[in-house]
């Protein structure tokens, strides 16, 4: 119910136009626009920078003061006390779970890790070369074809059923990417073990210290969710025409692998390795400030947070945790990294666009630190991401939906007539 108006006046049309505004529990109100097109108008927004595509309880951020909760959580609370299953129970139904609800849960996912053989079979067909993200992509589009007979998308229980496998399952497909990749045999989930231990092990077939499956942990809980970030929007207009939940899915992963988006922790680390050494630093931070140049400064600046990304902060605290256990401090990257995260915030220019540190800067280190492959990186956003790419698919199909279909600003031809060849 709107609890405001807004009155649109448009040159040549008489009578204002009256608009509902809403108020959400925290955050900018949003004008309701959608009577406009029986009125022969639309409302023009590229890049989508002012448009609240849907009503969501799940996530919340405030760019300017560098908030982001999930539930109300912050992310500093929930990075500091809860896990990334707690974190997955919290984006799924809205409260952290009770200890029953917790054990219930990690039970199921526990019993979901497997990944059909039929599945396995598909990435061995990839060349070793092939970039993970686009088996995964495969792997998680193919699984609708396991998926999909008996599917009933308005059945909760199916939903639900789809969250748990696409969560249970990411951290196995993704290691048996890396295994192909490796030309070695996938190691099987180990279910004594939690979720980010349990990756580690299915890539190396080792155990880990406590400090580095913590770190990775934390990793994936920092990615799980971030409202309505290209991802996750790919999955919601991809699952409002009612497709199948793993295509969906599919869909955001190949959202995510841009180095805009979920593809900037692996730019970043190629960035810091062509840098090389702090020397060069000022020559590379010329080249982001020129408007000729197309290189920019990977893992610098974010659509939303115009102040601070609070989950670079929290990654920054995992990179000292895993540097000072495994003897790195004095890694050539780090150096590069914070010599660059200094000049940067200093810079009248990153200061005047407020580009700051967002996500992707540090966790590009702090996974080559945990002995993860650059071309991994957006594979573990991905599995990071998945909860919350199916959390928004289940809370937007648990209410009345429409099929997003957004207009355009046409600016072609007018009509003209059929010209024939000879005459073109
Ligand atoms: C993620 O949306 C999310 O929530 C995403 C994410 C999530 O969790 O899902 O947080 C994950 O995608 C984080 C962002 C990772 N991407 C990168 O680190 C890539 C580098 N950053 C940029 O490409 C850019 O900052 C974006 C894409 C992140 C944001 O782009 P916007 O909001 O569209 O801003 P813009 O491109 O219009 O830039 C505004 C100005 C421009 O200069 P002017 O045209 O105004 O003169 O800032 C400049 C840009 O040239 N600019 C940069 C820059 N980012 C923006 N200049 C140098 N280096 C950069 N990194």
């Amino acid at each position: 119910m709107a609890d405001k108006k807004a009155h649109l006046t448009i040159d040549g049309i008489n009578d204002p136009i009256e608009l509902p505004v809403y108020s959400g529990t925290v955050g900018p109100d949003a004008v309701d626009v959608a009577s406009l097109a029986a009125q022969g108008l639309f409302t023009y927004d590229p890049g989508f920078m002012s448009t609240a595509s849907c009503r969501s309880k799940i996530t919340y951020i405030d760019g300017n003061k560098g908030i982001l909760m999930h539930g109300g959580y912050p992310i500093e609370e929930l990075a500091a006390h809860a896990t990334h299953l707690e974190v997955c129970y919290l984006l799924l139904n809205g409260e952290l779970p009770n200890k029953q609800q917790k054990e219930a849960f990690f039970e199921e996912i526990n019993a979901n890790r497997n990944v059909d053989s039929s599945i396995g079979n598909l990435i061995a067909t990839f060349d070793k070369q092939a970039h993970p993200m686009a088996i995964l992509c495969s792997a998680v589009a193919a699984m609708a074809a396991l998926y999909h007979k008996n599917m009933d998308i308005d059945d909760p229980k199916q939903r639900h059923q789809a969250a748990v496998n696409l969560i249970a399952k990411m951290p196995t497909l993704a290691a048996m990417c890396y295994r192909h990749s490796k030309g070695k045999a996938y190691i099987p989930p180990d279910t004594r073990l939690q979720y980010a231990e349990n990756f580690l092990y299915m890539m190396s077939g080792e155990k880990v210290s406590e400090t580095l499956s913590r770190a990775l942990g934390r990793v994936f809980l920092l990615h799980a969710d971030h409202e309505q970030n290209a991802s996750t929007s790919t999955v919601r207009l991809s699952g409002s025409s009612g497709t199948n939940p793993y295509a969906a899915i599919a869909a955001g992963i190949a959202t995510l692998w841009g180095p805009s988006h979920g593809g900037a922790n692996e730019a970043v680390l190629k960035m810091l390795m062509q840098i090389g050494d702090e020397s060069r630093i000022d020559e590379f931070v010329k080249r982001a400030k020129d408007k000729n140049d197309s290189f920019r400064l990977m893992g610098f600046g974010h659509r939303v947070y115009k102040n601070f990304d609070p989950r670079s902060r929290e990654i920054k605290k995992c990179c000292d945790d895993v540097f000072a256990e495994l003897g790195l401090e004095a890694d050539p990257l780090l150096k590069v990294a914070k010599g660059l995260e200094k000049i940067a915030l200093e810079d009248t220019y990153f200061i005047e666009k407020k580009l700051y540190p967002n996500v992707d800067f540090y966790s590009g280190i702090l996974l080559k630190a945990l002995g993860i492959p650059v071309e991994m990186f957006t594979v573990i956003f991905a599995t990071g991401r998945t909860p919350g790419w199916i959390a928004h698919w289940h809370e937007m199909l648990s209410e009345p939906y429409k099929i997003g279909r957004p207009r355009q600003l046409y600016t072609g031809y007018t009509k003209r007539s059929f010209i024939p060849l000879e005459k073109r």
